[in-house]
């Protein structure tokens, strides 16, 4: 490990080891028992490695942790606000004690770091929840993380890096600590604001930029989160391409666009602290903060779970000892008569505010609704709008679930046909027996084996929707359960309509067209759905249908009517 004294920021820790030593930690590494890093560890080891949490050389020991929980700071007395620990499962905490070392890998085998293990320890997480997060309910996306995916024993101890978690794209764009402050030196920018986001820049966030680069008298630095951010949020590519269009309206000279492979654990006021010392560690001399700094939302409750100053309240105080200056703003709101934003303390009376809130973008997005200039520009909406299509672009999956016989293949070829007629959209009919042939084969009627083959549609019809297609699934799908498991997979894709049709047993067995049900009574044909094995009718379906008094025709035209109210068809 080196520590260079940088001309920006203070001491810099580089935990990456010599191209010689690092090779021979390889070698060694063979030897140790290995860890392959989760996604957040790996995100985590990156900020690390390149001095980006600096003054941290490692995982927390457990008396960081227990200062940093309680006081905000390392047990030395240095502000940190967020514990970065190395969370494992008990049977990998078991096989290691105080001096192992251990090769932490990535999901491909590469050897990130060499760990010696400190502390091991088993840690109070719901405590460290309502400490650092300020609650235990896991609508916060940092309070279910720590409760519901962590693993359940702490490992801390230093890092010997070997190599950096490897990135293929924007590569341009991502800098180290150093990276960065030799370019801050070498293009003379001794003053520099940071912005930090994980959203596609709109008009508001470009003003508060402007604003605050005027207010301090400084470079602005762009610094978009590109590690993990709230659940929901648009993707990074899309972000990023976003933030190029927007750098260019910015005076020459003036900006820098540069990503921050950080994972937010979005807890408002001490994740605003980390996020003004890592700035610090880049090189920047201020920060910006706005409303609602890394806001996780809303609790259960429907409350906030932090004011929108709090975060401005907390840095305000600390901002003196970390070394590096907040430029706080109220909200930039649009006031229409004015035609701009402005801070909502410049706000006079009969002015009209304009807003548009992040839900009510997405819902814009999705409809396919007009999205004013004023809010963002076209060229960013645009640009959206290519990874978020309307909803009559996005594809969608028609699950229908009945008995055998109960007429879903009729109805499916019907609405297949009357799709085409309207055309637009590459259509997949994923019948059960068709599936059973191409893609079951090896499986029978066990309860077990239909949860796999539904399953196995739900992947490939999540596919299908995610590429824009139509799938059309027919299985019997007799377990609840795992159609909603289906359903739950589709939908992060596009549209998913559930069709029951609902023919009973009775008129099923009065046709049983293919002989089935003679032969299930007979008791040739076992597990057979509806006389020797259960159907669990779907609670919540968006279309019903008994084909007793329905013909293909009427049902395929129903589910179309639904579709287009849906908003998948136009
Ligand atoms: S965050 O989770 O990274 O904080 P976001 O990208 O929305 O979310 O915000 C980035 C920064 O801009 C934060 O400092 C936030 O407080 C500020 N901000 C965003 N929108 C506004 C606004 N309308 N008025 C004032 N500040 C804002």
């Amino acid at each position: 490990m080196t520590t260079i004294i940088a001309p920006h920021g203070g001491v810099l820790k580089d935990l990456i080891a010599s191209e010689k030593k690092a090779e021979a930690l390889k070698t060694e590494a063979m030897g140790y028992v290995s860890w392959d890093l989760t996604e957040r560890q790996l995100w985590d080891i990156e900020m690390l490695l390149c001095g980006a949490f600096s003054p941290l050389e490692g995982f927390l020991g457990k008396d960081d942790y227990a200062s940093v929980l309680k006081d905000m700071r390392l047990s030395d007395g240095t502000v940190w606000p967020v514990p970065i620990t190395l969370d494992v499962k008990e049977e990998f905490a078991e096989k290691l004690k105080t001096g192992t070392k251990i090769a932490l890998r990535d999901h491909e085998g590469v050897l990130i770091a060499v760990m010696t293990v400190g502390d091991i320890w088993k840690p109070d997480k719901k405590a460290e929840a309502e400490l650092v997060l300020g609650s235990t309910d896991d609508a916060h996306p940092g309070v279910d993380y720590l409760l519901n995916r962590s693993n359940p024993v702490y490992i801390g101890g230093k890092l010997q890096g070997v190599e950096m978690p490897r990135h293929y794209d924007f590569k341009y764009l991502r800098n180290t600590p150093k990276d960065l402050r030799d370019r801050f030196k070498k293009l003379g920018w001794t003053r520099v604001v940071a912005f930090q986001t994980r959203n596609p820049m709109h008009r508001a966030h470009q003003e508060l930029t402007f604003r605050a680069a005027q207010k301090s008298a400084a470079n602005l630095l762009i610094h978009p989160v590109v590690g993990m951010t709230k659940p929901g949020d648009i993707d990074h590519y899309s972000r990023i391409r976003c933030y190029e269009y927007l750098i260019k309206q910015y005076p020459e000279q003036t900006t820098m666009l540069s990503l921050l492979p950080l994972a937010m654990r979005m807890g408002g006021p001490r994740e605003c602290v980390w996020h003004a010392i890592i700035r610090k560690n880049y090189g920047c001399t201020h920060f910006i903060v706005g409303r609602n700094h890394a806001d996780p939302g809303n609790n259960k409750k429907g409350e906030p779970f932090y004011g929108p100053f709090d975060a401005q309240e907390l840095l305000g105080k600390l901002q003196s000892e970390i070394g590096i200056e907040m430029v706080a703003f109220p909200e930039m709101v649009f006031v229409q008569e004015k035609a701009e934003y402005v801070p909502s303390s410049e706000v006079n009376k009969g002015d009209t505010v304009l807003n548009i809130s992040g839900t009510e973008f997405r819902r814009r997005l999705a409809e396919g609704l007009d999205i004013p200039e004023w809010f963002s520009y076209k060229e960013v909406v645009n640009e959206l709008r290519r990874t978020y299509p309307p909803k009559h672009k996005q594809g969608f999956t028609v699950f229908f679930t009945g008995l055998s016989g109960s007429g879903k293949s009729t109805v499916a070829n019907a609405l297949m046909v009357k799709l085409m007629e309207t055309g637009g959209r590459r259509i997949t009919i994923l019948d059960g027996d068709m599936v059973r042939k191409n893609l079951s084969s090896e499986l029978g009627f066990s309860r077990e084996h239909r949860d796999l083959n539904i399953q196995r549609i739900g992947f490939v019809a999540s596919e299908i929707t995610k590429h824009g297609g139509i799938a059309i699934c027919c299985p019997i799908a007799p377990y609840s359960k795992t159609r909603n498991g289906v359903r739950d997979v589709v939908s992060q894709s596009g549209g998913f309509v559930e069709v029951h049709v609902s023919t009973s047993v009775e008129t099923c067995e009065g046709r049983d067209r293919k002989g089935l049900y003679a032969k299930a009574r007979a008791g040739i044909i076992k597990e057979f759905t509806g006389i020797s094995d259960p159907y669990e009718a779907p609670e919540n379906p968006e279309v019903v249908i008994d084909t007793k008094d329905c013909s293909p025709d009427e049902a395929s035209q129903r589910i179309i009517l639904k579709l287009e109210q849906m908003g998948y068809i136009k």
